[in-house]
């Protein structure tokens, strides 16, 4: 699918760091002048400079306004901005302004409209009307891009290239006749021949066999379900378009500024399903995410928490960049309230604590017409007087405060393994249940762990498991040979590992292993199914077990399971269609242990499992805090001299309404407090809503 590739003179080395021109963490936002008069414009320098903002990311949206009619640009108020913020000493994150292509490019070219799977046309008037994969399209974008390039090649305020704008974020299928001729060739690319793509996709079925890549098609609307793996290759290529994209653009900035590093903002988050964020990563330069929380949510920081985590997953554990979150309420949700006293505060720093070195926001200044008018900004539409915009100014004094955390790494002994590929295998339509939906099992999980105090890595399943001591794999569904060979000697030296239900089922070309579920996992597990049970909404069955806290309840999936001679049932259920069958089973292995869970637990039955796995695996808190209050420790890279611990930042985050304590006599906590200056010994007080920052060593 790569029609460029990165120049051969290209030296990875020379790429400087995205904070080289920042003295600490970054601080700042999107930033949009172009919807303001120059009045305004010149105050947002002297409200920038109060706030302490140091990082902007600019010209996202701005085709439109740099080229208002093809050829003809006007570069007069970027430039301008440019050298304005750099007179203010602050740091550039230039767009490549192709985020929604101007409206003479649609008008003249309709055909690089994206398409929905029964063939309806996006047409413009929104954002991000452009098939990502049409030549036409592609061609004017590395125009817009190249010309970027060349004009802030050398611009002292330029630290980072921000690659369009959340690629996937609003089309993340696109079904066009340019889409349907990228397939092909990605098909063409994967499986050489056609025979193969046959055998893959099980084309024997249904009187589905093609003769010809040409009679291909992206899975269009059909009288029934559409071929499971030609949906699933669609996702994969889809994913791989999507990048294709990105690393086209990146390509040509390679060979106008080798040294300026690259990035794209992604949306590492619960529901966004669309691309394989662990198959991107590599091609960054730096990770850089854009997170919102949801104001319905009373746990909203657990899912935070779970972005940021998966974020620094996918940045392979280095310090990311927070692109985006909103400093109070956003306008695309149902009731969009404003953020509560504190949160801001709170929300910022809780992803610093899991590996952000960068806070910033969309928006600075909120918009007065269009679209996002009634989504919150640095500067409110009230102004300069308002608690807002004094919490803002608050965040940057804190942020500086804490500009010695950069750098610094979250560690972690538990892991949960994330896989793009199982998400869409695991809720392709014909399936046992259609209410299964994989991230409700990883949330789950996470959340349990969350409430244990455990920090999590999120990581791929192929990933290095040799720091963990407990991994988790929720609905694993399509694994590797070489994946389930990683897992198991995860066990063998020593790890505790957990796979639920509906895993280890497929092969990479969802073909079912034979012989029993959870296939790839039968062996190491010791478990081996017949037929699943998916349970009717709203039945439950109870779980009896000392390992889900005595009994549990439990929904969604059973399963008819039987367990090898080496297995031990650690919970079976009580009642059903399965009384007195396993639900949840353990394996010794090796060093380590592999357990079953076959069913979905209630919170409670949950909460007490996690409770027995943390134990067995050793991954308690350090310090114990109260339900509600969130511990995570950023280590120092330095080397500590010998003999010593590295130094570390505790940072603790009380989401509760009530003050907290931590630290007991047999776990103190002494250090210097960041945000206060005080010096604490043994226990900190955290008052309701506030963080503390505690420097360690
Ligand atoms: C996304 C986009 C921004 C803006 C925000 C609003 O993150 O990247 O341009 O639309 O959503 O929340």
């Amino acid at each position: 699918m790569r029609r460029r590739t990165t120049p051969e003179s290209f030296d990875p080395a020379q790429v400087r760091p995205w904070n080289a021109g920042l003295a600490g963490l970054g601080f700042g936002g999107d930033y949009n002048p172009e919807q303001w008069p120059d009045d305004v414009r010149l105050e947002d320098l002297e409200l920038m400079r109060e706030a302490g903002v140091n990082l902007l990311s600019v010209a996202i949206f701005s085709w439109a306004t740099i080229e208002p009619r093809e050829g003809e640009l006007d570069w007069a108020w970027l430039d301008t901005t440019m050298d304005r913020l750099h007179g203010a000493g602050i740091q550039v994150a230039l767009a490549t302004a192709t985020a929604s292509p101007p409206p003479w490019l649609t008008r003249e070219h309709p055909e690089i409209l994206p398409r929905l799977a029964d063939g309806t046309v996006l047409h413009q008037g929104g954002r991000q009307s452009y098939a990502v994969t049409h030549p036409v399209h592609r061609e004017y974008a590395l125009r817009m891009t190249t010309r970027m390039a060349e004009r802030y090649r050398d611009h002292p305020a330029l630290a980072l290239w921000h690659v369009d704008n959340e690629i996937g974020c609003h089309v993340p299928r696109d079904y066009s006749a340019a889409a349907a001729d990228a397939f092909r060739q990605w098909l063409r690319e994967r499986y050489t021949t056609v025979d193969a793509l046959n055998d893959a996709w099980g084309t024997a079925f249904w009187s589905q066999r093609y003769g010809s890549f040409d009679d291909v098609l992206p899975p269009l609307v059909a009288p029934t379900y559409a071929n499971p793996t030609q949906q699933l290759d669609f996702d994969r290529f889809s994913s791989d378009a999507l990048l294709d994209y990105y690393r086209d653009l990146r390509d040509t900035l390679r060979q106008i500024t080798p040294h300026v590093p690259v990035t794209t903002n992604l949306m590492a988050t619960s529901h966004t399903k669309g691309m394989d964020y662990f198959s991107w990563a590599p091609e960054l330069d730096v990770v850089a995410n854009d997170h919102y929380t949801a104001a319905a949510d009373p746990e909203r920081h657990v899912d935070l928490a779970f972005s940021a985590d998966l974020t620094r997953g996918i940045a392979g554990g280095d310090p990311w960049i927070l692109m985006e979150h909103s400093t109070s309420a956003v306008n695309w949700q149902p009731r969009n309230r404003a953020k509560l006293p504190g949160e801001l505060l709170r929300n910022s720093l809780q992803h610093v604590a899991r590996g952000a070195d960068s806070v910033m926001f969309f928006q600075w200044r909120q918009s007065r017409a269009g679209a996002e008018k009634y989504h919150s900004a640095m500067v409110p539409h009230a102004g300069r007087d308002t608690d807002l915009w004094r919490d803002v100014v608050g965040l940057g004094d804190a942020l500086e405060a804490l500009g010695e955390v950069r750098g610094s790494r979250v560690r972690s002994r538990a892991a949960i393994v994330v896989d793009w590929p199982s998400w869409w295998g695991s809720e392709l339509d014909s399936h046992p249940t259609q209410a299964l939906r994989y991230m409700d099992q990883v949330q789950a999980w996470y959340g349990a762990l969350w409430r244990r105090g455990v920090t999590t890595d999120m990581v791929s399943p192929g990933a290095d498991l040799d720091g963990y001591d407990l991994v988790v794999l929720p609905t694993t569904y399509l694994v590797t040979d070489a994946d389930a060979a990683n897992v198991a000697a995860a066990a063998q030296r020593g790890a505790t590992v957990v796979v639920t239900y509906f895993s280890g089922i497929v092969d990479e070309h969802d073909h079912v292993r034979l012989g029993g579920y959870p296939g790839a996992f039968r062996d190491l597990l010791g478990v081996r199914t017949e037929e699943f049970y998916p349970l009717q909404d709203g039945e439950t069955v109870h779980v009896v077990g000392e390992a889900v806290g005595g009994a549990a309840t439990a929904d969604l999936w059973t399963e008819k399971s039987h367990v090898a001679d080496d297995a031990e049932v650690m919970a079976s259920y009580q009642d059903g269609a399965l009384a007195d069958r396993p639900a949840v089973t353990r394996r010794a292995v090796g060093q380590g242990h592999a357990w079953y869970v076959a069913t979905r637990l209630d919170r409670e039955g949950l909460d007490d499992l996690a409770g027995t796995l943390v134990a067995e695996a050793g991954v308690g808190p350090e310090f114990s805090a109260p339900a509600g209050v969130e511990v995570v420790r950023r280590w120092s890279d330095a080397a500590p001299p010998a003999g010593q611990e590295p130094t570390s930042w505790v940072f603790v985050l009380n989401h509760t309404e009530e003050s907290a304590t931590v630290g007991t006599e047999a776990a103190p906590v002494t250090g210097t407090e960041l945000l206060t200056g005080e010096r604490v010994s043994g226990t900190l007080t955290v008052p309701a809503g506030g963080v503390r920052v505690l420097r360690v060593g």
